[in-house]
């Protein structure tokens, strides 16, 4: 496996490998690897000829400061990871800053309004600096396949409106949710967590499914206010959002549809923790 730190050095590694007709697959990390990170490698090793994983802390998608000195990073450890799981052909690209943004980045993005509800409410200007980072990696790397997991639910809409809408020749694919043995969804931040808030931490998914199986039974707005006040009720959770959307615009419904795909997305705060978690409804 080869470790790159600077555009130049990725970029002609990769293109030798383009150039000879091969396919190249791009994870875009902020480190902290866990067993939901590991997923979409192996998915993209099981599917290119040479995989590169991209470990950026990114500083443009923090909307808030303490989040971003807050957030765990040791790339040593995470190098010796993937060392174990890929092949002698494949990459880590861990870029400094100046490398990403050799200078300010002002680009601003139209997501189609799809950052109008939950995370692009509740964090203004985040999915711009994910659109930033993840359109310099393109840029930068031009792979094939690029994967991204639902956990993030609406930042995998969103890289998908903008790969589009930019005419992006590169394929995004969509990996499931990878959940611990309580359900919680595997999280960097879930390192952060008392071992109290941890336990409390398992409510969050376990909430979200018995609320999936009172969807034949209970109104949309009655879920919905089951789930905020179930989770509220526990010591040092807040319920920032739980919203039940359509899953192409993303604009939260009033009622239960019959042919459109929906999902529950829910942001919860945990002490000083914020955790996302999604499910589908249909
Ligand atoms: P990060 O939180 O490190 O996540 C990297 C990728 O792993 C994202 O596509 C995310 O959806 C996926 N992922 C995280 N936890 C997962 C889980 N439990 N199951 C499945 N996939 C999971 O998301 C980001 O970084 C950044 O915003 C990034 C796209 C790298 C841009 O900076």
């Amino acid at each position: 496996m080869h470790l790159f730190t600077d555009n130049r050095s990725i970029r002609e590694y990769l293109s030798s490998w383009l150039a000879k007709g091969k396919t190249a697959g791009l994870v875009p990390t902020m480190g902290a690897l866990h067993r939901g990170h590991l997923s979409l490698v192996n998915r993209a090793l099981s599917e290119n000829k040479v995989v590169v994983v991209s470990i950026f802390v990114n500083p443009t998608q923090f909307n808030d400061p303490d989040d971003f000195r807050r957030y765990p990073c040791n790339p040593e450890q995470d190098i010796s990871i993937l060392r174990k799981i890929m092949r002698e052909e494949d990459a880590v690209f861990h870029p400094p800053a100046k490398e990403i943004y050799p200078e300010p980045d002002t680009r601003t993005f139209d997501f189609g309004g799809l950052d109008r509800f939950m995370e692009g409410a509740y964090r203004p200007g985040h999915f711009n600096g994910v659109a930033q980072v993840v359109t310099r990696l393109f840029e930068i790397l031009k792979p094939t396949r690029a994967y991204f997991g639902e956990k993030d639910f609406q930042q995998l809409a969103i890289i998908r409106h903008i790969t589009e809408n930019l005419n992006i020749p590169i394929k995004i694919v969509a990996c499931p949710i990878v959940r611990e043995p309580d359900g919680l969804a595997m999280s960097s931040r879930n390192v952060l967590l008392t071992s109290e808030e941890r336990q409390t931490a398992a409510s969050i998914s376990r909430t979200l499914f018995s609320a999936r199986d009172m969807r034949q039974k209970a109104s949309l707005p009655k879920v919905k206010q089951w789930v905020t006040e179930r989770l509220n009720e526990l010591p040092g959770m807040e319920v920032e959002y739980f919203e039940i959307v359509d899953d192409r615009t993303l604009a939260p419904l009033s009622q239960w549809q019959k042919n459109k795909g929906m999902v529950g997305c829910i942001a919860v705060k945990l002490g000083k923790v914020r955790l996302i978690d999604n499910i589908r409804f249909s």
